[in-house]
């Protein structure tokens, strides 16, 4: 058997996972009332390109209401595919958020719900300070950026992402740290550029309302700073969820890939094909060359 010369990394995100497996998808809009999103988890993970991958990252909306025993479920297919010690996961707004159409009562409301997505993510390990940086291979290094905003708890605002000045401090002195890795992929759940509306068009994407880019942006100043910090770092990829939607773009010469929701069938007739995307870290020449390709699976 030919000796593997390459590191895989899969993308997975917004994988809305609920309680029970019967669940409905909370927002009926996004790909209609959405079922089977557990069954078609469990699915994925016994895919076999899955299982050739060396590291798995996830970039948000584990779970479609944040609670704790749906990220138990999520943790035991993670362990059952033994993963558990090859997996990095970053919270999504609605592992954080209130989907109410009201604001949290009070602060206590607001920590309980800041706590519980902790607690999720302790359950399988995972960094519960952001950012963090996880080398996963001794050219390959991993940034989790928690772009969830913890001041929005309604309905109306819990999906608008915000990063802030303090961790994109941290961000800049963690980044100067791992200058001698090659290979460096941030992660974050919200898009850090949202196309304008003729680059969406002409890219074949529908185009997103006013309404929805104010709903889900990252403010100027937030993903302004952080493309600098990637060029500056020379952070190769940038990974997110959120938009539920494909895209590959590069922007001031980072290059930016979204990953759709994977756990909604690229066909919702034939209700087949997830979208997860490959990553291949090579060495060709002393160079360190990253290969992507998006499979359904
Ligand atoms: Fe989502």
């Amino acid at each position: 058997m030919p000796k593997k010369t390459y590191f895989q990394i899969a993308h997975l995100t917004d994988l809305h996972l609920t309680k029970k497996d019967s669940m409905a998808r909370s927002e009926p809009k996004l790909f209609g009332k959405l079922k089977g999103m557990n069954k078609s988890f469990r699915a994925i993970m016994a895919s076999p390109k899955i299982l050739k991958s060396d590291w798995l990252a996830f970039t948000g909306d584990i779970t479609d209401n944040g609670d704790l025993d749906t990220w138990k479920m999520f943790w035991d297919v993670i362990s059952k595919a033994n993963f558990s010690d090859k997996c990095s996961v970053i919270p999504g707004n609605h592992d954080v958020c209130n989907l109410g159409f009201f604001p949290a009562s009070h602060e206590n409301d607001t920590n309980e719900r800041i706590e519980r997505v902790r607690k999720g993510l302790k359950m399988g390990k995972q960094e519960v300070r952001f950012p963090w940086v996880k080398q996963i291979h001794e050219a390959v290094a991993l940034i989790g950026i928690d772009s969830c905003n913890h001041g929005n708890f309604t309905g109306v605002t819990n999906a608008v992402g915000k990063i802030g000045f303090h961790q994109l401090e941290k961000l800049a002195r963690d980044l100067k740290k791992i200058r001698h890795i090659p290979v460096k992929i941030l992660m974050l759940h919200h898009s850090p550029n949202i196309p304008e509306t003729w680059t969406e068009e002409a890219r074949g994407l529908k185009p997103t309302s006013k309404a929805g880019r104010w709903g889900h942006e990252v403010p100027e100043e937030d993903r302004r700073a952080l493309r600098l910090l990637c060029i500056t770092n020379d952070v190769r990829l940038i990974l997110h969820g959120h938009l539920h939607r494909q895209e590959d773009r590069r922007v001031n010469g980072v290059r930016i890939i979204g990953g759709a929701a994977t756990t909604a069938p690229s066909d919702p007739d034939e209700k087949t094909g997830f979208p997860v995307t490959f990553y291949k870290v090579y060495t060709e020449s002393e160079k360190k060359i990253i290969r992507q390709e998006q499979v359904l699976i």
